[in-house]
């Protein structure tokens, strides 16, 4: 370990000591069975990469509905919590902490996934145009979702709490509720894509309300001091657009304090999907964010181990994620530890498939400590 480094510091996160500040953030992999169950493949995958001090799992649809691609997982029915418990306990092996990213793609989805064919569900009939849906065949045009209704919206968020409370059944230890990406929450955040004129649209109150309607119906379900929540504040992959984003995040964020939250995991805009992009022009500096929230920040995107030590040591972040360091290495805290050398990304296999590109990239130690 290099003198001066913080990353192997433990820190406290919802009264559970994790015993470095390295993150597994989600990462979809595509690896479940068809119908949302987690496999032996991901139980194996996890074991791998369990040095984190905080492992949160790929994003976990809480209804067949809040999907939009095959083979993710779900923890919408008994037969997936059961399929979980040895994935969680895998994660858990070397004393990581394990959180459950809870997700709902909104207009992320399409016809072609959906029960009964029907168009994806959004706020607002606004379909992305800036990208292509990426099908079983092929990248094919986004479709325009349909309007939720208030009845809808409810039957939603309370989606949200059973599968929080399916999550702390099958072993996970607390929740990230997914609300970056243009995903869901995201899309009712962003005045771009909710065009809303009831109680859910318009002002930035009514824009947060479903995102602290689901804050407090998992709440029911386990304490506020487990659930994290992740937001993208500069990010427009997907067609997030807002017309003040700085004005919107600094007031989510500034709502989220007061709440006891876990954590706040802030994405840094240089990714769009798995791609590294420049960082946009009018992006908002992530210390300026971090600043803002009175808890614990993680921060992801970008960073490699000096970066990442840069920011817990000019109090940025108090957690780092690396998402795609940690795809090809599952050791990388050892390997941090140690300053041995790093295993390139392979692009295939990332997204489906079998062991190839998933858990076939070699460890050079079997014990991170
Ligand atoms: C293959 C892949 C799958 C991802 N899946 C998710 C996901 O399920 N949920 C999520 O919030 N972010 C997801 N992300 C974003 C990552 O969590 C992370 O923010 C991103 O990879 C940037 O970090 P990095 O530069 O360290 O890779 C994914 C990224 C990649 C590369």
């Amino acid at each position: 370990m290099k003198s001066g480094s913080q990353l192997f510091n433990g820190i406290d996160i919802g009264g559970q000591q994790l015993m470095n500040r390295i993150v597994l953030p989600p990462l979809t992999r595509s690896r479940a069975t068809d119908d949302g169950m987690p496999t032996p493949l991901m139980e194996e995958y996890y074991r791998q990469r369990a040095g984190a001090g905080l492992v949160i799992s790929e994003g976990t649809v809480i209804t067949p509905q809040a999907s939009a691609y095959a083979r993710v997982p779900g923890l919408y029915s008994a037969e997936q919590v059961a399929a979980w418990r040895p994935v969680v306990r895998a994660a858990h092996h070397e004393g990581a902490v394990v959180y459950a990213q809870l997700w709902h793609v909104g207009r992320q989805s399409h016809s072609s996934v959906q029960p009964d064919a029907l168009p994806p569900l959004a706020p607002s009939p606004v379909r992305i145009t800036g990208y292509q849906y990426r099908s079983a065949t092929g990248r094919i045009p986004y479709e325009t979702p349909r309007e939720l209704t208030v009845a809808e919206i409810a039957g939603i968020v309370e989606a949200y709490g059973t599968a929080a409370r399916n999550a702390i059944s099958a072993g996970f230890d607390g929740i990230e509720l997914h609300a970056a990406n243009g995903y869901l929450i995201d899309q009712f955040l962003n005045d771009g894509s909710n065009h809303r004129t009831d109680n859910y649209g318009g002002s930035i109150a009514n824009r947060t309300r479903f995102l602290h309607e689901v804050i407090q119906e998992i709440a029911r379900h386990l304490p506020m001091e487990r659930i994290g929540v992740r937001l993208s504040p500069s990010s427009d992959w997907m067609d997030a657009h807002d017309s003040d984003k700085l004005t919107l995040y600094s007031t989510v964020i500034r709502q989220l304090n007061g709440l006891n939250l876990a954590y706040l995991h802030l994405v840094e805009p240089e990714i769009a999907g798995s791609t590294t992009v420049d960082r946009p022009a009018d992006s908002i500096p992530t210390e300026k964010l971090a600043a803002l929230f009175d808890g614990v920040v993680i921060v992801t995107g970008g960073h490699d181990q000096a970066s990442a030590e840069r920011l817990l040591a000019d109090g940025t972040a108090d957690l780092v994620g690396f998402g795609r360091l940690f795809i090809a290495n599952p050791d990388l805290p050892h390997r941090f530890r140690t300053q041995a050398p790093l295993e390139p990304l392979r692009l295939s296999g990332i997204y489906g498939g079998g062991p190839e590109g998933y858990t076939d990239y070699p460890s050079l130690a079997t014990s991170n400590t």
